[in-house]
C-alpha cells in the first residue's frame, strides 16, 4: 500500500492587519476583552476584491517550491473552505486554473473550521487506494466576508488566510492516520444566517456567521478530549510520544485545555491566534508551515494536527514530518 507523506507547506496572509484597538473604535470591546477570552491580538483580512483563491494560490505556490514540484506534478487538489470565490466552480477549479494544473480531481471540501482536517483524511484515502501520488491540500478562508461586523460576538474571533501542503506517495506513512467526526444535531451552535437556497434573513445581504459562543467553547474541549483519545488509541501511542500539537486556532483556553489533556507543556504546541485570529480551514495548515518554516518542527516528529467546527464538526491526522 502506498502512503501520504507532507512533502512541502505554505501559507499566505491578506496584508491588511486588524488590532484590537481596530475593533475597539467599531464595535462595544476591549483589548484586554479580547486577548484575556480569546489571547487573540490581531487577524488579517483581504482589500475589497482579494478572494478566497488569490489567498490559495499564493500559499499553493510556497508549498509547491518548497516541496520542489511543478503543475505537472500535481494529480488531485482539495480546498477546504467555508468560503469559495464563487457558488460554482469549486474553489479547487479555479485553483487548478491559476497553476495550470491539468485533467486530475479536484474539489471543495465544506466542514468549517474542520475543513483542512477533512480535506487531509480524503486525501490519505486516495492515496490508501492508490488514487494519487501528489497531491495539493489547501485550507483556505475570506471569513471577514460572512463576518456581521457590528456582531462584537464574532467580530473579534476571525481572520482570513490559507495554508497548502504537498502530499506524496511514500512507502512508509507520514499520514499515520485521520479521525473524521460530525454530529449535525449541534448545527445551531454555530452556523449562518441563510444561504443559497435558504434565502436571507430580511434586510441581510449576505450569509452572516451566528455562534452560541459558550457552548461552542464547552463542545470544543470535549469533542477534542475525546479525538485526543482516540487518536493515540487507533495508533497504540501514549501521550508522551506526541512532538507536536498543531491546533486549530480558534481559542487560546481551547488549545491550552487539548494541551493539558496531552501532557504536553505550552512550549510543544503551535500557537498562532495572537497573530492570525481563527481563520477557520486555514488555521491548522497555516500554523503547520509557521512551525515547519522557523525550524520548530523538525523531520520525523510526530504531530497530532487537532480541529473543531461548525455542523458539528471535529476530526485529527496523527502525522510522522
Ligand atoms: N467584547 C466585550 N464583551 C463581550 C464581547 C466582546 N467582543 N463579546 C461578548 N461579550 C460579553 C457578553 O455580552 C457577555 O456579557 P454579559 O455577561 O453582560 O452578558 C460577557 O462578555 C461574557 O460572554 P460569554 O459569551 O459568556 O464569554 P466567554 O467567556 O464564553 O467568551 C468567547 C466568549 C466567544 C470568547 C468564547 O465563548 C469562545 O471562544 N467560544 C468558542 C468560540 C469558537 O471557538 N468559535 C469558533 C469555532 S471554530
Amino acid at each position: 500500500m502506498s502512503y501520504a507523506r507532507i512533502q512541502g507547506t505554505g501559507h499566505h496572509l491578506p496584508k491588511r492587519v486588524l488590532t484590537n484597538a481596530d475593533l475597539e473604535k467599531m464595535v462595544d470591546t476591549s483589548d484586554q476583552w479580547i486577548r484575556e477570552r480569546t489571547g487573540i491580538s490581531t487577524r488579517y483580512l483581504v482589500e475589497d476584491g482579494e478572494t478566497t483563491c488569490d489567498l490559495a494560490e499564493q500559499a499553493s505556490r510556497k508549498a509547491m517550491q518548497a516541496a520542489g514540484v511543478g503543475a505537472d506534478d500535481i494529480d488531485l487538489v482539495i480546498v477546504a473552505t467555508t468560503t469559495p470565490d464563487r457558488v460554482f466552480p469549486s474553489t479547487a477549479c479555479l485553483l487548478q486554473k491559476r497553476l495550470g494544473i491539468h485533467g486530475g480531481p479536484a474539489f471543495d471540501i465544506q466542514a468549517v473550521c474542520t475543513g483542512f482536517v477533512y480535506a487531509l483524511g480524503v486525501a490519505d484515502k486516495f492515496f490508501r487506494a492508490g488514487s494519487s501520488r501528489r497531491a495539493l491540500v489547501v485550507g483556505a478562508e475570506t471569513l471577514s466576508k460572512i463576518i456581521d461586523w457590528t456582531d462584537r460576538t464574532t467580530c473579534v474571533l476571525f481572520g482570513d488566510g490559507a495554508g497548502a501542503v504537498v502530499l506524496e506517495a511514500s512507502d512508509t506513512p507520514g499520514l499515520l492516520s485521520t479521525h473524521l467526526h460530525a454530529d449535525g444535531d449541534f448545527e445551531h451552535l454555530l452556523t449562518t444566517r441563510g444561504g443559497v437556497s435558504e434565502g436571507l434573513p430580511d434586510g441581510a445581504d449576505t450569509a452572516y456567521v451566528h455562534m452560541k459562543g459558550n457552548e461552542v467553547f464547552k463542545m470544543a474541549v470535549k469533542t477534542l478530549g475525546r479525538i485526543v483519545d482516540e487518536t493515540l488509541e487507533a495508533n497504540g501511542l501514549e501521550k508522551s510520544q506526541i512532538d507536536w500539537l498543531v491546533p486549530h486556532q480558534a481559542n487560546y483556553r481551547i488549545i491550552e485545555a487539548t494541551a493539558r489533556k496531552l501532557g504536553l507543556p505550552m512550549e510543544r504546541v503551535v500557537v498562532t491566534v495572537a497573530e492570525h485570529g481563527n481563520t477557520s480551514a486555514a488555521s491548522v495548515p497555516m500554523a503547520l508551515d509557521v512551525a515547519i518554516r522557523d525550524g520548530r518542527i523538525q523531520r520525523g516528529d510526530t504531530l497530532l494536527l487537532e480541529a473543531f467546527g461548525g455542523g458539528f464538526t471535529w476530526g485529527s491526522a496523527l502525522v510522522r514530518y
